[in-house]
């Protein structure tokens, strides 16, 4: 049976941080971004370059280090989202413009406020004008599930005469069911007269829980593209899953004759790194990369596991890069063993990097007898958030709390380069470390999440704490982890302060987000 390929188009940094609350720097995304191609994802959509600064500059960045991926970034149907698209993937080796108009009635009535003629007029503009920048044209019919048939067909036509080399179709609000869009997609191949001069991508959300199984069934009927994000983040409810397209692909190859490029070992330390950028946790259950994916719990479960893990197992924990055995390291563990594990887990560093790595681990495992996958995850990305700038910086923490009193927090900090003692009380340590915290610099942040997770099992577990602040509707997410709660929680909060920070500086230069462009304006930008 020969196999036909198929191509993953990532959205994480597009679609993905649209997820409301998960913004993410440029570092953090050319940092993803840089994963992703290691992963051999074929085109990475690196962002909306109208829509913002740090959306320009992150796809110009992630143009310059794309070795593997196309580097793609969206625009409206408009000739300043175009231009703007063009001007920042001009230093991409392979660079593709994905440009969108709504095609529903809905869309074009309340949306858009545009006749049908005008939207296809628009289309044809929008094609002509990115091809300025590129041959490599993605067009997209947005609500195209919810589109009367006849119309999609007559606008997917005119895109591909135009010069769109790929027709994307969203189920824009995740409306569709696997039978219907499978189904769409065949009547695109059978309607359209020129469709055969494009490929056909879908992209679909996970409002019913559907994404995946809307995208395989797309796949069955003649889609070659599929879009997707990292732990299935975006708008909303969120897209179909990267990693359970790509395992499904694999795991059942009997069913399905097709494959994709990528190399599923780096999936777990990609979705680790999603995570802890966004803030965004995996639940435990989650397919592929929850923490319960590759545990079994139950006696009769184990037994079989012991005998032949095919029993209980469909792919192996290593396919997604995990290894089987879950003790990694110990105290005794030499340089060479950490850096063998780091490799491992799909890090490729420095000897300058994996000296201070080793000295944090050898830190960490004088206070915790084993040493798991997860933790090393932890401390790597740990490390990372202290390279970035910091304009906080905590030095030591103590505390005084217990029954019957007021916590006191005790921070030794160094604040824009000065030490300061700051000691606040409050109603448990928590309380206290953040009532210290927030006096530090002038500000009105609220904290929406405050979040704790046990990285593995035990009482001696590193804890990850999350904060989410909130300050004049910009968010910033804030990580921190270490063996001690308290301490992972102020790091925490400094991580979120640094990251609001280092907004408040770059809101000023930035343009107007789209979030604030009015419908009337909106209007006057159409082409
Ligand atoms: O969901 C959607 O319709 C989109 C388009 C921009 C493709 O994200
Ligand atoms: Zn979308």
């Amino acid at each position: 049976m020969t196999k036909e390929k198929i191509l993953i188009f990532d959205t994480t940094l597009r679609d993905g941080e649209q997820s409301a609350g998960a913004s993410m720097s440029v570092e953090d995304k050319v940092n993803i971004a840089s994963r992703l191609n290691e992963m051999k994802v074929d085109i990475i959509e690196a962002g909306f370059p109208f829509a913002s600064k740090g959306d320009f500059q992150a796809v110009q960045k992630i143009s310059k280090i794309s070795k593997h991926s196309i580097v793609c970034g969206l625009a409206r149907a408009q000739f300043k989202d175009i231009d703007c698209a063009g001007e920042a993937l001009s230093n991409a080796k392979r660079k593709r413009i994905h440009t969108f108009i709504s095609t529903s009635d809905l869309h074009m009535k309340y949306k858009l406020r545009m006749k049908k003629e005008e939207v296809l007029e628009s289309i044809k503009k929008s094609i002509k004008r990115a091809q300025k920048f590129t041959d490599d044209i993605e067009w997209s019919p947005e609500d195209a599930s919810r589109t009367d048939p006849d119309f999609l067909y007559k606008a997917i036509e005119i895109a591909i005469n135009s010069g769109a080399k790929t027709i994307n179709i969203p189920d824009t609000v995740g409306y569709a069911i696997p039978k219907e869009f499978g189904i769409l997609i065949k009547n695109i191949k059978n309607n359209v007269y020129n469709i055969d001069k494009a490929i056909i991508s879908v992209h679909c959300h996970n409002d019913l829980g559907l994404a995946v199984s809307n995208s395989l069934s797309a796949i069955i009927e003649g889609a070659r593209q599929v879009e997707c994000t990292i732990n299935g983040i975006g708008e909303r409810a969120g897209n179909a899953a990267l990693e359970e397209i790509v395992m499904c692909l694999k795991t059942r190859k009997d069913k399905l004759p097709y494959f994709t490029d990528i190399n599923t070992k780096r999936i777990s330390l990609i979705s680790h790194l999603v995570s802890t950028i966004t803030g965004f946790t995996v639940q435990p259950n989650k397919a592929i990369v929850g923490k319960n994916a590759f545990a079994h719990e139950s006696g009769i479960h184990q037994d079989g596991m012991l005998k032949n893990a095919n029993t209980y197992e469909i792919m192996t924990p290593e396919s997604v890069g995990l290894s089987s055995s879950e003790l990694v390291l110990g105290k005794h563990s030499g340089r060479h063993a950490f850096r063998v594990k780091l490799s491992d887990l799909g890090y490729k560093f420095n000897e300058e990097k994996i000296n201070k790595l080793f000295s944090k681990f050898k830190d960490l495992a004088d206070k915790k007898k084993q040493v798991f996958e997860e933790d090393i995850f932890a401390l790597v990305e740990d490390e990372q958030s202290v390279q970035k700038k910091m304009f906080i910086k905590l030095i030591d923490l103590s505390l005084t709390c217990g029954t019957g009193r007021k916590s006191e927090a005790k921070l030794n900090l160094n604040i824009f380069g000065e030490k300061k003692i700051i000691k606040e009380k409050g109603n448990g340590p928590i309380d206290a470390i953040f009532n210290a915290l927030k006096g530090i610099i002038p500000n009105e942040a609220n904290l929406i999440v405050y979040q704790v997770n046990a990285i593995t099992k035990g009482t001696d577990a590193q804890a990850e704490v999350n904060v989410r602040l909130e300050e004049n509707l910009m968010t910033v997410q804030g990580q921190g982890s270490d063996v001690d709660t308290m301490v992972a929680s102020a790091k925490a909060y400094i991580n979120a302060m640094n990251k609001l920070i280092m907004k408040r500086k770059k809101a000023k230069e930035s343009k107007k987000t789209l979030l604030q462009t009015s419908d009337e304006e909106l209007d006057k930008h159409v082409i």
